[in-house]
């Protein structure tokens, strides 16, 4: 215990821990973009990483895992439903997304995330050094940097939103929308995808708490009167795109595109959509786009297929199990409808894949499907991006998706409105390779200049007034 300068607090934990069907159990990477974001930071920063491991009702001791000191934080099956299931994806997660599904509001599932939060900081508050720098992350975790400063004020505490934050209007339905503005305001710096989102937060403060706000700082008063700084900013995350052109060069990974292109007949396009099947990724609009395309003669079977890989997600709340249903209904019925003895309309894969085979993916792909309602940045479209390495392709984002305030040079829409959509998708399937190779080069140089690498030395110089957590910071 209180061994490290730099703590790393999040849901989960970068690995998850798994029982196989025969009973084998061990540890393995888990979803979602902020593990690819900040192992590479951990690595370096030599700190400890505090986190759920994915199961109910299992205790871990703190172990190491790939050089990172981890520490798991236990949740029973009642808090999993409670604070996981419920106030964090059936309540916070649709709220945020501008209420795209409705938010349920549950005093019992408010009650587990105080509780929750509690035992996180709780956790880190044991593995911090005095003076240490503990960064938290992401909408599970909002009370957390209050109860840090509270109980440990020589800890510098950072916070960081991975999605959206909505406007007044739609936040201030939270019942408890004081205590968890007044939970993130612990902080002394909270970091936002987009300008729009530290906008939205900023107002949320002056109109809950009337503190002044000077730009990106807002004087937060403390028990005895005095104001404390606190910044609130944007700081767009982005992926380890090295890592990504590497595979990308890689012969084998070449030649399992080459594979999947066979596999699927050589058609003229491969258009590809990559989401975890969320309902803010805007797939019932990509489907229907797709299908009035075939319906239209605009887009041929013979000519063109759909791969959508939609991998499984929070499968036991309600929201998410309708949306499989849903999708998979339109999935059905597209091919029913479009799909030929030798040509299938959607290839549609219910299940994750390795990054390498997201990288094979990627470059198999001739168009590249970004739909999102909304979205806090989507790093898919900056991966398929990164990996574009002979700067051809083209991507269709949708504005809604925090990557658009960068890649301005994808073909942009408006997913709701599929008459554009459709338009959106028949430009970039004829989009001339000179065009191609025009917009992607820029995309590329973007995703280049802004790694996670520099996201995470722009938010730490920030936090801390230096690039890098040093030992003995104190
Ligand atoms: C989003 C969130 C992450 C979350 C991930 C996967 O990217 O911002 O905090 O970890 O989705 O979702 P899950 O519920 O499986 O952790």
């Amino acid at each position: 215990d209180a061994a490290f300068d730099f703590v790393v607090v999040s849901n989960r934990l970068p690995v998850d821990y798994v029982v196989d069907a025969e009973g084998t159990q061990g540890w393995r990477s888990s979803p979602g973009g902020l593990v690819t974001a900040l192992e590479p930071v951990m690595r370096e920063a030599d700190g400890a990483w505090v986190g759920w491991a994915g199961v109910a009702d299992r205790e871990f001791e703190p172990f190491e895992h790939d050089g990172i000191s981890l520490v798991p934080v236990p949740l029973s099956a009642a808090e999993v439903e409670e604070y996981y299931e419920g106030f964090s994806n059936d309540t916070l997660w649709p709220l945020y997304h501008d209420v795209i599904a409705p938010p349920s509001y549950h005093r019992e599932w408010w009650d587990a995330y105080v509780r929750v939060n509690r035992r996180f900081a709780e956790a880190a508050i044991r593995a911090a050094k005095r003076d240490a720098v503990v960064w938290v992350h992401d909408y599970q975790l909002q009370l957390v940097p209050r109860m840090l400063r509270e109980a440990r004020p020589d800890l510098v505490i950072g916070f960081f939103d991975h999605i959206p934050f909505p406007a007044y209007g739609i936040y201030s339905q939270l019942p408890w929308r004081r205590q968890v503005l007044d939970g993130l305001l612990g902080a002394d710096v909270i970091g936002f995808q987009r300008q729009a989102d530290a906008g939205n937060f900023a107002r949320a403060v002056r109109r809950v708490f009337g503190y002044a706000t000077r730009g990106s700082v807002i004087d937060v008063p403390d028990e005895s009167g005095e104001l404390r700084r606190v910044v609130a900013r944007r700081f767009p995350i982005s992926i380890d795109t090295a890592s990504f052109e590497e595979l990308a060069a890689r012969p084998e990974v070449r030649e399992r595109a080459r594979q999947i292109r066979e596999s699927l007949g050589n058609p003229k396009t491969i258009m590809l959509g990559v989401d975890r099947l969320d309902y803010t990724k805007g797939i019932r609009h990509r489907l229907k786009a797709y299908g009035e395309l075939l319906r239209e003669g605009r887009l041929e079977v013979e000519d063109a297929i759909l791969v959508q890989v939609a991998s499984p997600s929070r499968e036991r709340v309600e929201t998410y199990r309708q949306l499989r249903d849903e999708i998979e209904l339109m999935v059905g019925r597209l091919n029913g409808d479009y799909s030929t003895l030798g040509h299938q309309a959607i290839a549609y894969l219910h299940h994750g894949y390795p990054r390498e085979e997201m990288v094979a993916l990627y470059l198999a792909a001739d168009v590249m499907l970004v739909t999102a309602l909304r979205d806090g940045m989507n790093l898919v479209a900056k991966e398929y991006v990164a990996s574009r390495i002979d700067d051809d392709g083209a991507l269709v984002l949708s504005e809604f998706a925090g990557a658009s305030d960068e890649l301005r040079q994808a073909v942009l829409v408006n997913p709701h409105d599929i008459e554009g959509l459709k338009d959106a998708i028949v430009e970039a399937v004829h989009m001339p390779r000179k065009e191609q190779s025009r917009r992607m080069r820029a995309l590329r140089r973007r995703v280049r200049d802004n790694d996670v690498a520099n996201w995470s030395a722009s938010y730490l110089e920030t936090l801390t007034g230096s690039g890098t957590i040093r030992p003995g910071l104190s």
